[in-house]
């Protein structure tokens, strides 16, 4: 694979700075490295691989210079606004905002979901939301083998979702004071309210769940309802899921179809007390699963637990497999 020239917007923030730590595990090839984030952090000092780079604000001129990749994580606006211009000058961007995850022709991917999904972009590949990406990594291969007619989604989501204002939100609220990002306080409390209301009641992130995973697993008659919420956990986003089956299922083939599935792991003996936490997937890169037991309420159905590392798979990961699969093309 040849050294590609990358570009990072949002490179000061919690999913930027992780994208250069991915970038650097993974030893993705880098030959030039831009950083780009807005104004405030013009100068600022980060290290890729050992080197020192100075973040450059970002402006229309950003990608004027000979660039491949940019992965993007600076918010909807900036993405939207900057994206197509990128896309423009030959740039192909992997954004993980979700300004474009639902426009057709934008590729919405989890590599090992749709990876083919990848080849039909059009300068711009959208990351899709952190929590339908630990979900949909489980549901494809349940999907493919026995029929899924509807799922529930329950979450509960880390602060660190809410980027590094997220975080002092938590700290602050443990320390008594009181929140600034969130509308209540996070600290010894559950917000059943991630990004805005919309007119039929969901929230924004409701909808992206339901939306998403649609487009992800090419499947509109999929029936899929969801309720989001803001745990005051640092990391680690935790789903509760309720899938409904067309097929009959036998349990232990069932575990052990996930077990095999591309990245994830099962961790289910309750009677040792083990099941995935968000402990358990700090700082990974894996589908924790657990928890699977049979509803007993339906014909055909089950119920599941799933963790995931919503910065890393949930985000920075995701998007430089994304990369990967790209670089393999270029
Ligand atoms: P900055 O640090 O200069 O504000 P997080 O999601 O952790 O809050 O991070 C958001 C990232 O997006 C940061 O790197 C932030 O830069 C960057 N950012 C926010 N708005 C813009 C913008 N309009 N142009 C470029 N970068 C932006």
């Amino acid at each position: 694979m040849k050294d590609l020239k990358v570009a990072i917007v949002g490179a000061t923030g919690m999913v930027g700075t992780t994208f250069l730590k991915v970038l650097e595990e993974r030893d993705f090839p880098v030959g030039e490295l831009y950083l780009f984030a807005s104004g405030r952090s013009e100068g600022k000092i980060l290290a890729f691989k050992g080197k020192e780079y100075a973040v450059e604000k970002l402006t229309e001129n950003s990608f004027d210079r000979d660039i491949d990749i940019a992965l993007f994580s600076a918010g909807g606006d900036a993405s939207r606004k900057y994206a197509p211009i990128a896309a423009s000058k030959g740039v192909v961007v992997v954004d993980n905002s979700s300004a474009w995850r639902m426009e057709k022709g934008v590729p919405l991917v989890v590599p090992e979901v749709n990876p083919h999904a990848v080849r039909e972009h059009s300068g711009i590949i959208a990351n899709p939301n952190c929590s339908t990406i630990q979900a949909v990594v489980v549901l494809k291969p349940l999907y493919d083998r026995y029929g899924i007619k509807r799922v529930v989604f329950s979450t509960y989501q880390a602060v660190s979702g809410s980027g590094y204002k997220g975080i002092k939100d938590l700290s602050d609220g443990l320390a008594g004071k009181e929140p600034t990002l969130y509308p209540h306080p996070i600290a010894n409390n559950c917000l059943p309210h991630i990004d805005v209301f919309l007119e039929n009641g969901y929230t924004k992130e409701e909808m992206k769940m339901i939306n998403e995973t649609q487009k992800i697993l090419d499947d509109n008659s999929l029936r899929i309802t969801a309720t989001t919420v803001r745990v005051p956990v640092e990391s680690c986003h935790s789903e509760s899921l309720n899938i409904e089956f067309k097929k009959d299922f036998d349990l232990a083939e069932l575990k052990e179809l996930l077990e095999k599935s591309p990245g994830i792991r099962v961790v289910d003996d309750p009677q040792n007390n083990l099941y995935p936490m968000a402990s358990t997937a700090v700082n990974t890169d894996l589908v924790y699963t657990g928890r699977i037991r049979r509803d007993e309420s339906l014909d055909s159905g089950i119920n599941l637990w799933i963790v995931a590392d919503n910065v890393r798979k949930g985000a920075a990961t995701n998007a430089v497999q994304i990369a990967e699969l790209i670089a393999g093309s270029m």
